[in-house]
């Protein structure tokens, strides 16, 4: 079983997400910028939670950062569980938020909420995400409906990858910018708390982000959401392949774990690598036993 576990004071929840939006801070409404980052597993989790990051968001970006897959579409529920829970574990102020996976939630929405309900029974997840506009508007109603608090997300949805033909900027003509301005309204309307705008115009971003009352979390939708998310392996340099242009790296640990894997081989096999103090010893009358039986 997994439970959300308490944090006291400070616990980033739904309703506090919300606030973000309805009551910025007027002091200074950078502070009031939500962070959201994603985790696949504890240590990471932990990291990100301790650094105060507001939103952890378990994305099904899994299938191709932590599995190696070419896109999202493989990744099972019970994988996006598995991975869900260990998050869990290493979250203490964040919100944990879950992505459902491709075939999750596209035939009916009995087994949509059957599905999401397993991530918060089963894994500890507070809510869940789940992309496209006006075509899922029942879907996440009745989420919400079942008590499950939803995180929309509009645009470049990767689960589309193959009816867009590619991972492809949205929203460029007038007609697709207003197609998504629809959608996004859509998904308000069925009661979600927020919204991820991925890979579509700053303007358009920023004209959704005007109009709408639950807070939009970007990613490649420029800096005039109320939020931004990234990809933790393309934050810090794990990630392989092409880049897009948004994925500002802020380490390159990929350069840290490939040192420090060849300085280990080097080690090992100069004999250098443990050395005696990396070493157990026996008992002073139990070394002489050892060493006599060694002659
Ligand atoms: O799967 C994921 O990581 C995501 C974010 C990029 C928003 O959906």
């Amino acid at each position: 079983m997994s439970v959300v576990p308490s944090a006291g004071t400070g616990k980033i929840t739904v309703p506090s997400i919300l606030e973000r939006k309805s009551k910025p801070s007027s002091q200074n409404s950078a502070q009031a910028k939500i962070t959201c980052l994603t985790a696949y597993d504890y240590p990471t989790a932990r990291l990100l939670d301790e650094a105060g990051v507001d939103v952890i968001l378990v994305g099904d970006s899994l299938a191709m950062v932590v599995l190696g897959y070419d896109s999202t579409l493989p990744v099972t529920v019970e994988e996006m569980l598995h991975h869900t829970r260990a998050v869990r574990r290493g979250t203490r102020r964040a919100l944990l938020v879950s992505d459902m996976p491709y075939g999750s939630y596209h035939t009916e929405a009995a087994e949509a909420v059957r599905n999401a309900a397993r991530f918060v029974k089963e894994a500890g997840a507070e809510a869940v995400k789940v992309e496209g506009g006006e075509r899922r508007m029942e879907m996440i109603s009745r989420l919400v409906d079942a008590e499950i608090p939803v995180m929309g997300h509009i645009g470049l949805t990767p689960q589309s990858v193959n009816a867009f033909g590619g991972f492809r900027v949205q929203g460029k003509t007038e007609e697709a910018g207003e197609q998504l301005m629809r959608d996004a309204r859509a998904v308000e309307a069925a009661g979600a708390f927020s919204i991820v705008l991925e890979s579509i115009p700053r303007e358009l971003a920023a004209r959704i982000t005007a109009e709408l009352r639950i807070p939009t979390i970007g990613i490649g939708a420029g800096p005039d959401c109320d939020g931004q998310v990234l990809v933790i392996h393309d934050l810090v340099g794990l990630a392989f392949g092409h880049q897009p242009k948004f994925a500002r790296r802020y380490a390159d640990v990929g350069a840290i774990i490939s040192r420090a894997a060849q300085d280990y081989c080097r080690d090992v096999r100069a004999g250098t690598f443990p050395s005696d103090d990396e070493s157990y010893h026996a008992r002073p009358v139990q070394a002489g036993t050892l060493l006599t039986h060694q002659k």
